[in-house]
């Protein structure tokens, strides 16, 4: 499932954020990129674990829990601290798939990435270029979100950042260890759960709702890891 999740961060947050970016130190991307992909990664990024990206990372985190759409789609059950990167002057980051492990520096945490995440913190109309290109069995899709809105996909994508020719991308990056692994099993989940809330919304037929949240649970029991 390829989802865009609008206004993640309210404009507020994202000018804090910036301000904080701006006025902060950036070293390269390749930091955190695994053996292959270094070879195509071309960008830079906070240091991790860097006072500016605790503090973002924090707003983020505490952003992402008040999400009901985030969180009936991506079903998290663990989130890694979000990075943060800018690519500006022509850099880009070629095609790749993300690892399927990763260590959370300076602790024994390990998350299975199940789903990658992008939040914007530049619009679309600040920079050409810089693309989040996304390819999955239906095909390709390009994304290239407001700031503050963020792009949810299955880390087992191929994907790659176009080249930005004019200004800067900047983005928070991070990836999700789902409770519901399987992409195909967690989209069923949310299909089921949107289709709940439209019949509560719209004053549907109670007892059909109460039965299909009890299905949801009961689907969930099956399939979910905690
Ligand atoms: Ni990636």
């Amino acid at each position: 499932m390829l989802l865009p999740i609008p206004d993640v961060l309210t404009a507020d947050q994202v000018l804090r954020g910036r301000q904080i970016l701006e006025g902060t130190e950036w070293v390269d991307g390749r930091v955190t990129a695994g053996h292959q992909s270094a070879q195509t990664k071309n960008n830079m990024q906070l240091p991790e674990g860097s006072p500016a990206a605790r503090e973002l990372g924090a707003m983020v985190l505490a952003a992402l829990e008040q999400n009901a759409l985030f969180i009936s789609a991506a079903l998290p059950a663990r989130v890694f601290p979000p990075l943060f990167n800018r690519y500006q002057g022509g850099q880009a980051f070629g095609t790749h798939v993300d690892n399927a492990i990763r260590q959370v520096t300076g602790t024994p945490h390990r998350i299975r990435t199940d789903l990658s995440a992008t939040l914007f913190f530049t619009g679309p109309n600040e920079y050409d270029g810089g693309e989040l290109v996304i390819e999955d069995t239906y095909g390709t899709h390009e994304v290239k979100l407001p700031a503050g809105h963020m792009i949810l996909y299955p880390s087992t994508s191929l994907h790659h950042v176009r080249p930005v020719t004019r200004g800067a991308r900047v983005a928070s990056f991070f990836w999700i260890q789902s409770m519901v692994r399987d992409d195909g099993e967690r989209t069923l989940l949310f299909d089921l759960d949107v289709a709940i809330q439209r019949i509560n919304s719209d004053g549907g037929d109670q007892a059909s709702a109460v039965q299909l949240t009890g299905i949801y649970h009961n689907l969930l029991r099956r399939w979910a890891d905690v």
